[in-house]
């Protein structure tokens, strides 16, 4: 079996929804202090759906591969869905992930969750 699947090879070589999002409403930025990458999401949210997201990944292929898809996923869906995003279903949905890359699909986790805590810490600022 080849290590990496069709869906990885296909979102590492044309990711989805690279880019920054200048009036977003809801950023995160995490990193893997063992690995070295970094991952920032932004987030555009209108009435508690997730309009439009983008990310910026300093890291290796499945980082990229894991922000490409968790963008996917979340996209058009309410921000309580895209809350209960986990790593588990980033990687399902790329057809699974070698497990010594998991952790490449808990950074995209992370930095989901860590852009919608920024979205709701702005809201209650309001
Ligand atoms: Fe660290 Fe992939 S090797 S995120």
């Amino acid at each position: 079996m080849a290590l990496y699947s069709e869906k990885v090879m296909d979102h590492f070589r044309n990711p989805r929804n690279v880019g920054v999002i200048e009036d977003a409403n809801g950023i995160g930025e995490v990193g893997n202090a063992k690995c070295g990458d970094i991952m920032k999401m932004y987030l555009k949210i209108e009435d508690d759906i997730i309009q439009d997201v983008k990310f910026e990944t300093f890291g290796c292929g499945s980082a990229i591969a894991s922000s490409s898809m968790a963008t996917e996923l979340i996209k058009g869906k309410p921000v309580a869905e895209a809350m209960k995003l986990t790593n588990k279903a980033v990687a399902e949905a790329l057809d699974g992930l070698p497990d010594y890359k998991m952790h490449c699909s808990v950074l995209a986790e992370e930095a989901i969750q860590s852009a919608l805590e920024d979205y709701e810490s702005r809201k209650k600022a309001e």
